[in-house]
């Protein structure tokens, strides 16, 4: 079966993840389009140089930290030690750590702008709500938060049993519940749309992701 309900309370489905990158991070990185993603002008025209952004589930680094680094100080997280090990090769002026979004710590207000493409539909859904929670304590009063999530309607986790040569786990709900979210946890969204064509570098226009841009409220 290509695609199977996530259901199985003996697998550890973040763990599944980390195995999964760590094997086809290579692979991964090979694939993955070189420019960077047109909608971080949201979070790059608002920001003065050398402003502190973190990358969620940054993945090897391209394109999207080193399009950031080259303005801005630049750090990196992924749960994936071999991802983590590209990054640090491919954008040497950013700092890169080997990190859950969901236990590691950052002071409050540590950064300007946290963004994030193409990973938080691998955390658990029920946990999405704490992620954002995390996001507001990390980020300063009128910081920047740029994310995408699935194309796939809101349902249960599943996992697909052929993602770059073996079991992938994706899980997410809807963009309405995003917004509800968002709104919960001290954020005002100014923009929500589509990244369109594909993370690879062969055009997909099929492959869409809903994104959102919010900044967090002055006050909290
Ligand atoms: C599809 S890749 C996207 C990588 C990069 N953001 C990009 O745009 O190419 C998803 C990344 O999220 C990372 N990831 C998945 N779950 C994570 C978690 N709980 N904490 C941190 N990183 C995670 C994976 O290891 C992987 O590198």
């Amino acid at each position: 079966m290509p695609f199977e309900i996530a259901n199985d309370q003996e697998i550890d489905y973040r763990e599944l993840v980390r195995t999964a990158y760590n094997r086809c991070a290579m692979d991964y990185a090979r694939q993955r389009r070189t420019t960077a993603e047109a909608e971080l002008y949201l979070v790059t025209e608002r920001l003065a140089p050398n402003s502190k952004i973190l990358d969620v589930g940054c993945g090897a680094g391209i394109p999207v930290a080193r399009h950031l680094a080259r303005m801005f100080s630049l750090t990196g997280i992924d749960i994936s030690s071999n991802m983590i090990a590209l990054a640090k090769e491919n954008v040497p002026t950013a700092k890169f750590a080997i990190a859950d979004a969901m236990e590691t710590e950052f002071p409050a207000c540590s950064f300007d702008a946290i963004v994030s493409f193409y990973a938080i539909f691998h955390i658990p859904r029920q946990e999405h709500l704490n992620l954002f929670r995390r996001f507001a304590h990390w980020l300063r009063p009128g910081g920047l938060l740029l994310f995408t999530v699935a194309r796939k309607d809101d349902g249960p986790g599943y996992t697909e049993d052929d993602f770059c040569g073996g079991t992938m786990y994706w899980s997410n709900f809807g963009p309405s519940t995003y917004k509800k979210f968002l709104t919960e946890t001290g954020f005002q969204i100014e923009q929500e749309g589509i990244v369109g064509g594909g993370f690879g570098s062969v055009d997909a226009p099929e492959e869409v992701h809903p994104f959102f841009f919010a900044v967090k409220r002055e006050g909290l």
